[in-house]
Parts: C-alpha cells; sequence; structure tokens
C-alpha cells in the first residue's frame, strides 16, 4: 500500500498565516502539522509516499527533507489547487495500480491509522472511510449508512438536516478503482474535483464504500480555533521534560528544548513546550502555550497560545488564544507621543 499525503491548497481560512507559509508546516507543539500525518503512515507500515505539493512546494520539500524518514517520499506537483480527487488525478502515474491511504496534510488524528488500515486490508471494500463523531455535523460532510450499518449509501456536504452525526474524516483507504471514478465526476460548484464526488460515483457504480469509526479526537487545523485546539489536544498528552539548567518555577508537564535560557523571575506552567534557544526572562508562561526556536519573551504573560519562531515579545502584557507567526516584532514603546505603532499585514487579526 502507497500513501498519498496533501499538503497542497491555498489555506485562505488561515490567512494572513498562509501569505508566507504552507498551512500544513505551520506547527501544532513545535512540530509542523504534516509530519503529523508522516508519523501516522510510517506507523501504520505504508513506506511509499507521496506528497501533493501546491503553492508554496519549495518549503514543503524542504520541510521534509530535513528530516530522516524511514520512508521513500516523493514529491507531486499538483499546479493550480483544483480539488481533492484532483490531486488523485496528478499522482496517477505515481499510485500505479496500488491500493494507497489518502491523508489530509493538515488533519491531526489521535489514534493513528493502524487499526482503520487493518480493517481496510481484510475486507473487500473499493474503499473505506474514516468518521467521527461529531456535535454539529451540519457544519461537516456527513455519512448516511446503509441499513445494516456496515457501509456508506450517501455522503452530503454541510447538510441541513444531517441523517447521522457521523462526520468526514480526512483520512480515505482506496483501490485503484478510484481512478475510474475520479475521471468520471465533473468540478462542482466551487470548481473543485470534489473527492466526495468521486466516493459517491463508487456508490452509485455498485462499488462497496465502507468505514470505520475514530474513536481518540481528530482535528481539522484548517481555521485559527482549529489550530490552537490542535495545540491543547496535543499538548495535553506531552511529558516532562526538561534538558537545560534554570531556576525558574517549572510546573507541571513541560518541555524544554536544548539552548533555552530561562531566568529566575520566569514561571512556566504546563501543558506546554518551549523551543530551542529560546530566552525568557521575567516572563509567565501559562498552560498550552508552544512557544517556538529562538523566540525571546520578557516582561509578558503569555497562555493558551502558539508563538512561531524567531517572534520578539517584550513587555507585552498579556497575551492570550493567540497565533503570532515567524519572526514578529511585539514591544512596548518607550517614548512620546503615547499610542500603539502597528506594521500589520493584510488580514491580520488583532483583539485590543
Ligand atoms: P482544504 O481545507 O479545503 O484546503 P484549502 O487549502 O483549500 O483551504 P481553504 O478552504 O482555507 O482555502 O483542503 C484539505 C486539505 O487538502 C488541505 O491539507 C489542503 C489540501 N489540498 C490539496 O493538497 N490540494 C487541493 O486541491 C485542495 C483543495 C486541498
Amino acid at each position: 500500500m502507497k500513501a498519498l499525503i496533501l499538503s497542497g491548497g491555498y489555506g485562505t481560512r488561515l490567512r494572513p498565516l498562509t501569505y508566507s507559509q504552507q498551512k500544513q508546516l505551520i506547527p501544532v507543539a513545535n512540530k509542523p502539522v504534516l509530519f503529523y500525518a508522516i508519523e501516522d503512515v510510517i506507523e501504520a507500515g505504508i513506506h511509499e509516499i507521496g506528497i501533493i505539493v501546491g503553492p508554496n512546494k519549495e518549503q514543503v520539500i524542504e520541510t521534509v527533507k530535513s528530516v530522516d524518514w524511514d520512508a521513500n517520499i516523493e514529491f507531486i506537483y499538483q499546479g493550480e489547487p483544483k480539488g481533492l480527487a484532483h490531486a488523485i488525478l496528478v499522482a496517477r502515474d505515481y499510485l500505479g495500480n496500488d491500493d494507497f491511504v489518502m491523508y489530509l496534510g493538515d488533519n491531526i488524528l489521535r489514534e493513528g491509522i493502524v487499526r482503520h488500515k487493518e480493517h481496510f486490508e481484510k475486507s473487500d471494500y473499493d474503499a473505506s472511510i474514516l468518521l467521527c463523531e461529531v456535535p454539529n455535523p451540519q457544519q461537516f460532510g456527513v455519512a448516511e449508512l446503509s441499513e445494516d450499518g456496515k457501509t456508506i449509501k450517501r455522503l452530503i456536504e454541510k447538510p441541513k438536516h444531517p441523517p447521522s452525526n457521523l462526520a468526514l474524516v480526512g483520512i480515505y483507504f482506496f483501490r485503484p478503482i478510484i481512478h475510474e471514478a475520479v475521471r468520471h465526476i465533473k468540478p462542482s460548484w466551487r470548481n473543485e474535483l470534489e473527492i466526495t464526488d468521486a466516493i459517491q460515483w463508487l456508490i452509485d457504480n455498485g462499488y462497496k464504500v465502507g468505514w470505520t469509526k475514530v474513536t481518540g479526537w481528530w482535528k481539522d487545523t484548517g481555521k485559527p480555533e482549529d489550530l490552537l485546539e490542535a495545540n491543547r489536544l496535543v499538548l495535553d498528552e506531552i511529558e516532562r521534560e526538561i534538558k537545560v539548567e534554570t531556576r525558574a518555577k517549572i510546573i507541571g508537564r513541560v518541555k524544554i528544548e536544548e539552548g533555552a535560557k530561562i531566568d529566575e523571575n520566569t514561571i512556566i506552567k504546563g501543558p506546554a513546550v518551549i523551543g530551542r534557544n529560546a530566552v525568557i526572562r521575567n516572563a509567565y508562561i501559562g498552560p498550552y502555550t508552544s512557544v517556538g526556536n529562538n523566540v525571546v519573551i520578557e516582561d509578558t504573560e503569555v497562555e493558551d497560545s502558539i508563538i512561531m519562531d524567531g517572534s520578539v515579545i517584550i513587555g507585552a502584557g498579556r497575551i492570550i488564544e493567540s497565533i503570532i507567526g515567524k519572526e514578529v516584532r511585539i514591544v512596548r514603546g518607550d517614548g512620546h507621543p503615547l499610542g500603539r505603532r502597528l506594521i500589520v499585514g493584510d488580514k491580520s487579526q488583532l483583539t485590543l
């Protein structure tokens, strides 16, 4: 079996972060979201991985290549992101006649895919999808099951009257028949080749589509609030690991990487991670905070936030529920006239 991991798309809902960074590279607990997918696939014993790349392809290739993975990884350029089924079309030659798992590179699944893969391999299904119970199915793609509950009868995008509370997770197992399906479907109203249409084509043409239920948490990190929630969920499971000498007060499960300098006037309350060579002085770092590499935080309280590599935050009061990109400067002004001096890019959000 091969894997096709999708790391293209424009990520418009995560602007301005995605103006400079492909969304699957945004760190959750100091690790690019995409790496969670690659790790899951390798854990399931799949060592042939194709990664779909799009608008910022060089960044994705460079970041993935910076790690020595136990897999052969090929990059497949999609060009314009024209939909999830279009990604399969583009990867046709790479996938050949192998079964494959398609994994959306901005999804994180706590339990991994081992059990789901085994279920698919033992079955005679032509495709098998992952479903997760959600409290608000109106906001997802939702599955209607067959009478015996074993197979999928219909997939409905954001239904007003959901036939179930089972939402489609961004992980799908396919046999090669899916290539015929993606060749038959037409672009949707949003001009994308939809994977749900391709799966529906399988069902309508007599092929069997099974499913497995996700039991742990699942997060699609496509929106800012989802990124923060994914960061909380991952941090909730870290272990205490402090790789530096420090006289700071460190409470609970906190991970501190090598080279970080944290002074004795600082309090860090976990779960939290502090990246390599970060400098933290006279600060409070509260629960659910990920501080990237080479970040400087002084005279500031930060809680429930993601601070990316190289940012500097000095005398900034209290920062909560925030996502700060790379090399951002937030500093207290010390001269007259008083006031906030802002150089803020397009589509930024500031809550003052
Ligand atoms: P979406 O979340 O729909 O990604 P998007 O980039 O279109 O985001 P937005 O709606 O905010 O603009 O897609 C799911 C995943 O698939 C995500 O990881 C991006 C990836 N993708 C591709 O690789 N190619 C594509 O053509 C599309 C549409 C998405």
